[in-house]
């Protein structure tokens, strides 16, 4: 007998390993579970949130998945794209303040209350780029973003936006108006985060990459192309970090303890790169060692404080709409611990995520336009936007005391090793994952180590 219970666990077993947000595709599930199932219909429509776990040889994961019974044929379809779903979930959001009925099991949470009455039946739009949740456009009014794999409430990705909605004046990133939750295993989770919509152009990756291009194919590159988009962006950064350390609940310094586990997190990744097929084409390994070390060495001189931090900071994470820009995604690093994201660091981490982002975007221009990137052109034009980058950013920061170390050659030290640290990182990621993209990486690490043996 096909039971309903029968017809959804075929429709997740069949489908899942395909989407998008679903992280371990080159891994076998070994079983897999509907864990919850909160059901609901809205008219003659029935909708399924369910919590699905799936099994694998070490370890499970969890992930959630929005469906709307088909009518007249079998099986079930995405209801994100839904109107009467979405709308219904806005609703139990915008209704909070009024009580009307909820959904059972499904909590709001109003962090900053948006002026938008409930019971609105506002246009639906799916964001249709390459993500790893789901995010949802309501009327041009709010931005609803569907967690996909297990998502805590007190995750970064949240708590940062509602610490900085409501404790600061920082308006560079999406007003939170707050979350619906759920209680899973005696702990509750987040199902959305409900942001302002913002009307944008794309990221700033994007919106980087394709002027450069453009610039470079026309032979019209100069040094001072896109300086003011530059500016805009370095002072968006130092103003964020002013305001993240408004929100650390703690005042620590950065000890010996951190720096060690730098050290070891870099030397980690580095053996596994050295281990690849790539090897050959890297410096020799104990130069490599040898420089971090020294860099680190020198940290240990000059006191400054660890603050919460965006921690996966990149052009790809501002918005840009106008001359304004927009800083999103809190998460940090997916394939971090939520402790590890949740914990105050260095904001040179940060400012190293979008100088590396900056030397991506030139690279990534040169590959589309065929131009080779050790030609002046895009060498020198990435020299300006890194200073040019580096100095608005440091001028933004004056007053706050001891987030940046005062000892210049301490500040320089330590940015040389994160940004090492990250080249490291991604030349890992790319041969693995986007082998064509290798090259980009690699030659950083070779102008790194270039750059610092004329230092030393
Ligand atoms: N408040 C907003 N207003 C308008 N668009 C937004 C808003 N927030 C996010 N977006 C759009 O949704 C996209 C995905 O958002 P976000 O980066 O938060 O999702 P994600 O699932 O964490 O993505 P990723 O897999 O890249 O980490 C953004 O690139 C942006 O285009
Ligand atoms: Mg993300």
């Amino acid at each position: 007998m096909i039971t309903l219970e029968n017809e959804l666990m075929e429709y997740v077993r069949s489908g899942i390993a395909r989407e998008r947000w679903f992280v371990s595709k080159s891994r076998t599930i070994k079983d897999i579970s509907i864990e919850r199932d909160l059901s609901f219909s809205i008219g003659d429509s029935t909708y399924h949130i369910l919590i699905v776990k799936t099994g694998f040889d070490d370890f499970s994961d969890f992930y959630a998945l929005f469906l709307k019974k088909r009518k007249d044929v079998s099986g079930f379809e995405n209801a994100l794209g839904d109107k009467k779903f979405v709308n219904k979930l806005a609703d139990v959001f915008l209704s909070e303040r009024t009580g009307s009925p909820g959904i059972p099991g499904i909590f709001a949470e109003l962090v900053i209350p948006p002026s938008i009455a409930s019971g609105h039946d506002m246009d639906v739009v799916v964001n249709r780029e390459e993500q790893s949740n789901s995010t949802v456009f309501l009327g041009k009014k709010l931005a609803m973003k569907f967690y996909r794999r297990l998502t805590p409430a007190n995750s970064p990705d949240y708590e940062l936006p509602k610490k900085l909605s409501s404790g600061t004046a920082f308006t560079d990133t999406p007003q939170c108006f707050g979350s619906l939750l759920y209680e899973f295993n005696g702990k509750l989770y987040l199902l959305c985060s409900i942001f302002q919509y913002i009307e944008n152009e794309g990221s700033c990756w994007t919106w980087l990459t394709e002027n450069l291009a453009k610039l470079l194919m026309s032979s019209e590159l100069k040094d001072n192309s896109m300086n003011e988009e530059i500016k805009a962006i370095a002072v968006v950064t130092a103003e964020l970090h002013n305001a993240l350390s408004k929100v650390t609940d703690s005042s620590e310094y950065v000890d010996e303890r951190d720096i060690e586990n730098w050290g070891s997190e870099f030397r980690a990744n580095l053996r596994a790169l050295y281990s690849n097929r790539i090897s050959n084409n890297l410096p020799p390994l104990p130069i490599m060692r040898e420089i971090s070390t020294a860099n680190l060495e020198k940290v240990k001189r000059s006191p400054f404080r660890k603050i919460r931090i965006h921690g996966d900071y990149h052009l790809g994470q501002i918005i840009k709409a106008g001359k304004k820009y927009f800083v999103i995604d809190f998460e940090g690093e997916p394939m971090r611990s939520l402790e590890y994201r949740r914990k105050p660091s260095s904001v040179l981490k940060d400012v190293s995520g979008m100088l590396r982002s900056l030397h991506y975007a030139i690279s990534y221009a040169c590959m589309v336009s065929g131009i080779d990137p050790d030609s002046s052109c895009p060498e020198k034009w990435y020299i300006m936007a890194q200073n040019l980058f580096l100095g608005t950013y440091l001028t933004h920061m004056k007053g706050d005391f001891h987030i940046i170390p005062d000892d210049k050659e301490v500040f320089q030290a330590l940015l040389d090793f994160f940004i090492l640290d990250k080249a490291v990182y991604e030349a890992l990621y790319e041969v693995n994952n986007r082998p064509e993209w290798t090259g980009i990486p690699l030659h950083a690490i070779k102008e790194i180590l270039k750059n610092s043996s004329q230092k030393g």
